[in-house]
């Protein structure tokens, strides 16, 4: 595995990038992964040192949510802004999607329009629909399966932090949600050990899991899925929880907590974790519940470092895939 260069890159046009889809790093080699990483790397240094960047000049980003959001929305629509062009808010409740408009037909329909599409929705098969019909890119801003924009920027963070990634170990606590589903598939590609402890009933997706474990195996990492939150926390590098109950599962809130309240991230549990551990959380965070106050307010939360990066690493998903 390629380790990634220190040093910022100056080449920001990736042939592999150009026009493609970025919805599931399934679909994407561990190359042009950290290509793609590099290149965040590289736009995040233009911006601190204030070096105008701008190849999205008259460029047009079309932002679909169905479900709510602040740092999608707004680290996109900063993105665009940066990048020299423009990002247009389309909330299903004020568009014809959201009085059943067919998703082919808007895919094609806004094809027309704008240069790319960045959606937040439900069922994953609408965002894969959505990039079928789609003649320009689309980017996943999360769906119930994965959250691949989050999971980029947790990994920039990652690095920075502790300057490599190949051979840590992640520990992800909780849910096995879009989050866990994303660092299942993200990690062997990084070279990165995964460790998750959910509780019984709230595994992973299977067909991810498979996917994963074929993943590890090629890259030569490990994965450890586990009920045991203190087996998963053991010597690791970082980490990561969630909420109980994602967007639209609201109904089960109470219910869940019932069953997650073993698994708080806590004082008392990262004292398994190696001294030096990072904790992360893709926010917005419920303190109290799956993380406490003391950990997530803590000296080794890298929260608010992992929200800047999203902004990061979208502009280099935009002038990947967008950028002529
Ligand atoms: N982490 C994340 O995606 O946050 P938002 O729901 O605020 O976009
Ligand atoms: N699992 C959470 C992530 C929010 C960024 C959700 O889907 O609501």
């Amino acid at each position: 595995m390629a380790t990634i260069p220190l040093q910022p890159t100056t080449t920001w046009q990736l042939p592999n990038w150009q026009g493609r889809d970025f919805l599931d790093f399934a679909d994407h080699s561990a190359i042009d992964l950290q290509d793609l990483l590099t290149l965040a790397i590289d736009l995040k240094e233009k911006q601190k040192q204030g070096i105008p960047f701008r190849p999205l000049a008259g460029k047009t980003l079309g932002m679909i949510f169905e479900k709510a959001s602040t740092r999608t929305r707004v680290s996109f629509e900063v993105a665009m802004y940066q990048l020299g062009g423009h990002a247009l808010f389309l909330s299903s409740s004020d568009t014809q999607l959201g009085r059943g408009e067919p998703i082919p037909d808007t895919a094609q329909v806004l094809s027309r329009y704008v240069d790319g599409l960045m959606i937040r929705t439900f069922g994953h098969e609408i965002v894969t629909e959505l990039a079928q019909y789609a003649s320009i890119p689309v980017i996943n801003g999360l769906t119930d399966l994965h959250h691949p924009c989050q999971v980029l920027a947790d990994i920039l963070t990652l690095w920075e932090k502790k300057g490599t990634l190949k051979g840590l170990t992640v520990t992800y606590i909780g849910d096995g949600n879009n989050m866990a589903n994303s660092w299942l598939v993200a990690a062997p590609k990084f070279g990165i050990n995964l460790r998750i402890a959910t509780p019984p009933g709230y595994e992973c997706d299977a067909a991810v899991v498979e996917q994963a474990n074929n993943l590890a195996a090629q890259h030569g990492t490990s994965i450890l899925l586990t009920h045991d939150p203190v087996e998963a926390v053991q010597g690791t590098d970082m980490i990561y929880t969630d909420v109980w109950a994602s967007m639209g599962q609201e109904q089960e809130q109470q219910e869940r907590m019932n069953h997650f309240a073993a698994y708080q991230v806590n004082e008392e549990l990262v004292k398994h974790a190696k001294p030096d551990y990072l904790f992360m959380h893709c926010l917005p965070a419920h303190r109290g519940e799956e993380v406490s106050a003391g950990v997530i307010d803590g000296p080794n939360s890298v929260i608010f470092d992992e929200a800047e990066n999203r902004l990061h690493v979208q502009k280099a998903i935009l002038v990947a895939t967008m950028a002529p």
